[in-house]
């Protein structure tokens, strides 16, 4: 693939109708969200798509979210019932991902769903992100705007370090509040499953639908690439739950416990999660060969999430030090 120069494009209107026009000639344009950035294209357009997965080195039996306007938008593309209704009217806009059936006719690229009969779907809630989709006037296709396999990107300058050269350009949003991904929600035999732990604490959704959450999918047949194991991972090696730094580690830490990187002083997991990816880029950078070690976080609310994302960057990786090129 040959390089193409990526743009930095301002949030002003000029700059949404220059990415709204790249949109529209099949072009790939990262784009903030109240999550992290994702890697925006025409939805209903095979080839741009298909660039979607050549740029980030995507497996295509991967799925990718579809980022809509609205309720109405999303009912265009997928079959909701009372409770995938539930979710929208009481999460969107917001971070919440929704796997349900696909509507029949729903002018989709297939690639999008990776041959499956079921599409997930999201209003985001960060004005860019809205005001991008509105000026675009469709359905956008975004996973993260990453290599596959690698940290998500929650700045534009994390952006352009894995994508710059392969992808039209980036809408610059500043910093992503949320900090990470979605939660994904899918439904089967009326029961609402969790497929990722996300941006809306679990106790949220339990408390909106009156009872507790089952867990989705499994390692083996994931229906979410959050629940393969090695993915969202930094080069160097990752110790978990380390009430200290051994010599020659760098120390990501939370609370009062570490010093040289810390999630939150304060011990708030909201700041901790919007930190999380930008903090592991830069203790990736700071690491030796001693690797880094991370603190325990409390695994209630956004911790979950952290949790998780910290318990794949972590996993083993196979034969390879690097990282498999080969997820979200
Ligand atoms: O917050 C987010 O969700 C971000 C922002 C950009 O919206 N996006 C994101 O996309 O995290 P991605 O692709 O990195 O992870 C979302 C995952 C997909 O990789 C896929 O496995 C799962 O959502 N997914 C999408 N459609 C699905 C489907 N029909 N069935 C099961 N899982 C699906
Ligand atoms: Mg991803």
């Amino acid at each position: 693939m040959d390089p193409i120069e990526t743009q930095l494009l301002p949030p002003s209107p000029e700059g949404l109708h220059r990415a709204a026009l790249l949109l529209r000639g099949g072009g790939l344009v990262a784009f903030p969200t109240e999550t992290v950035y994702g890697l925006g294209a025409d939805a209903r357009d095979d080839g741009a798509v298909d660039g979607i997965f050549l740029a980030k080195a995507r497996p295509g039996f991967n799925p990718l979210i579809v980022h809509v306007a609205d309720l109405e938008m999303a009912q265009a593309l997928a079959e909701f019932d009372d409770i995938a209704l539930r979710l929208a009217s009481a999460f969107w806009p917001g971070p919440l991902t929704l796997v349900l059936p696909r509507r029949a006719g729903a002018v989709l690229a297939p690639a999008v769903t990776a041959g499956l009969g079921t599409v997930g779907l999201r209003v985001p809630a960060h004005p860019v992100a809205r005001a991008l989709i509105e000026a675009f006037g469709g359905p956008l296709a975004g996973p993260s705007a990453n290599p596959s396999g690698r940290v998500s990107p929650t700045r534009p300058d994390h952006v352009l370090a894995g994508l710059s050269g392969r992808i039209d350009a980036v809408v610059d949003g500043g910093e992503c509040n949320v900090g990470v991904e979605s939660t994904i929600i899918g439904i089967e035999n009326g029961q609402a499953l969790l497929l990722r732990p996300g941006g809306i604490p679990q106790e949220a959704i339990e408390a909106c639908l009156g009872g507790p959450l089952s867990r989705g999918g499994n390692a083996d047949a994931p229906t979410a690439p959050g629940q393969l194991n090695s993915h969202y991972a930094p080069s160097a090696t990752l110790r978990l739950n380390a009430e200290t730094a051994e010599e020659g580690e760098v120390w990501l830490g939370f609370g009062p416990l570490g010093g040289q990187f810390n999630l939150s002083r304060n011990a708030d997991l909201a700041e901790a999660a919007s930190r999380l990816y930008h903090l592991l880029r830069a203790a990736d950078t700071a690491a030796g060969p001693g690797g880094i070690a991370v603190a325990p976080v409390p695994d209630r609310g956004l911790g979950r999430a952290i949790n998780d994302r910290l318990r794949r960057a972590a996993a083993p990786r196979g034969n390879d030090v690097s990282p498999p090129a080969d997820l979200g």
